[in-house]
């Protein structure tokens, strides 16, 4: 296919083993009509999979399949998969139906629940939605955004638009099936989402994998995976919680309470995805800290410095005028280091009428990286700054920074110590990678994060040498010994 095509409509089809993974996890009814739905259904992998799984069943079941499709050069090869799998059924005495779209699902899917408004109708519910759906950013003012508004839907990506119109089509006790971005399991944007979504379904199983690349492993899709099945209507006891090393590596699975998954009081509703029960103690000790970081005085917010945005202030060469730059590159294992020698970013930044504001009293801050790579160990890396790491009265933190500060300025060094160890605790990833699938450490995903009192953060601040920062066992010994929490 050609390739700009591809993007824009996010044809990145489901592989035979995948197709079957997800086919397999489908709940089918022993007799009578299973209706079936594919929004954005592509060349159809997801259909012949879940057609398989029925023939191999041996139920007593007709197939009613609905295959929604946008692109019409999609629509002879889909027609050909189902064909295939109407011969193949008929053999085996199973019949099918199928209707294909040729629509756009949003537009289908609004139509039809604005019909359902005005008819009441029954027959437009679905056992099974099954899908693999596009995965495209909405901008907020694009007219899909408000099309979707005017449904009380308000979603940044056509993934989780996909996934609610989906579910809202599923009859009482109807399944979700989707293979999806873990994006919305965290993140202030997916807040709504999570919200309206969890209200109607309950999550029953969720399938994570180790090796991220593996799924699509022909095409540059990196985002972390996961296969979500939700039931409508219900709230199971128990969740299942799959991990696979690869698409075909072994799975190691494991029950955990729905609570679990959504903690309890969590305003956020974040999605944990609990795949060690090393992290569930971790995340009973951690829900049960005293403070969240208002408690402390503490707000985080990102660099306010957006490079491209004030090219001409910054400087590459040393000027005795300028104010230092801090990137992401100066945070060097719990510490600052300024000037960077070697870096291709620049030092230093010229304070004047549009940058000024810009720039921070020269204090006590915690500064997280905000992205780290794909396979790095850790995904928060916090380091503090002093205000002896430069030789100025002022500072710019750049935008791919979280900075911790209080109302604008520095916080009390043995505070910021304190907030760091904890920070680099491998307890505290182990948490954060329960909700986080992605490289982001987003500002929601901080303050979010409860943290111990201020009392028992300052006493461990004052345990740290800022000069000589600890290593990661070091780091984990102070924790438990402050905090109780053994590193898992
Ligand atoms: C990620 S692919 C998955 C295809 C198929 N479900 C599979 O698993 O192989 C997403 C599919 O959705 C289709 N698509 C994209 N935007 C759509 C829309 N607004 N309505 C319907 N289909 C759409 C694309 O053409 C593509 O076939």
């Amino acid at each position: 296919m050609d390739d700009d095509q591809q993007r824009e409509l996010a044809q990145f089809f489901t592989p035979r083993i995948v197709a079957e993974h997800m086919a397999a996890q489908a709940k089918i009814p022993d007799q009578g009509k299973f209706r079936i739905l594919d929004p954005g259904a592509g060349s159809g992998s997801l259909i012949a999979a879940i057609v398989g799984r029925v023939l191999q069943e041996k139920v007593d079941v007709s197939v009613a399949l609905t295959a929604v499709e946008i692109a019409p050069y999609l629509h002879a090869p889909l027609r050909g998969t189902v064909e295939d799998c109407v011969d193949v059924a008929r053999r085996f005495g199973v019949d099918i139906t199928f209707t294909l779209v040729e629509a756009d699902f949003v537009d289908w899917a609004c139509c039809q629940a604005q019909q359902e408004e005005e008819l009441a109708s029954e027959d437009r519910s679905y056992d099974l939605v099954i899908q693999n759906p596009p995965y495209r950013r909405i901008s907020a003012l694009s007219p899909v955004r408000e099309q979707l508004r005017r449904f009380d839907i308000d979603v940044p990506n056509l993934y989780a638009a996909f996934m609610m119109l989906g579910s809202s089509m599923l009859a009482d006790g109807g399944q979700l099936l989707s293979i999806t971005p873990r994006s919305f399991a965290n993140g202030t944007h997916y807040r709504d989402f999570r919200r309206k979504f969890t209200r109607s379904m309950g999550l029953e199983r969720i399938s994570v994998f180790d090796d991220r690349q593996s799924l699509f492993a022909d095409l540059a899709v990196l985002q972390e995976n996961v296969i979500l099945s939700a039931i409508k209507g219900s709230r199971p006891e128990k969740v299942s919680i799959s991990v696979s090393g690869g698409v075909d590596g072994p799975v190691r699975e494991r029950i955990v309470y729905y609570s679990e998954v959504i903690r309890q009081g969590d305003p956020e509703l974040f999605v944990h995805v609990p795949v060690s029960g090393l992290s569930d103690r971790a995340a009973t000790v951690i829900d049960g800290l005293p403070c969240r970081l208002s408690d402390l005085g503490v707000s985080v917010s990102t660099g306010r410095v957006v490079d491209f945005r004030v090219r001409d202030a910054l400087r590459f060469e040393f000027d005795g005028d300028a104010e230092a730059l801090i990137y992401p590159g100066n945070l060097q294992g719990g510490r600052v280091v300024w000037p960077m020698q070697g870096t291709r970013k620049p030092q230093q930044i010229v304070s004047g009428p549009t940058t000024a504001k810009l720039l921070m009293p020269a204090e006590c801050y915690v500064l997280v990286k905000r992205f780290s790579p794909k396979e790095a160990r850790r995904r928060l890396m916090a380091s503090v700054f002093q205000s002896g790491d430069i030789p100025g009265a002022v500072v710019g933190f750049e935008n791919h920074l979280n900075v911790f500060h209080s109302s604008g300025a520095g916080l009390q060094g043995s505070l910021a110590a304190g907030l760091s160890v904890w920070i680099n605790s491998s307890i505290l990833e182990s948490y954060f990678r329960r909700f986080s699938g992605h490289t982001q450490v987003n500002v929601a995903d901080l303050k979010n994060i409860r943290y111990p009192s201020f009392e028992r953060l300052t006493l461990i601040g004052a345990q740290v040498d800022l000069d000589d920062w600890p290593g990661q066992g070091d780091i984990d010994r102070l924790v438990e010994r402050f905090l109780g929490i053994k590193a898992p």
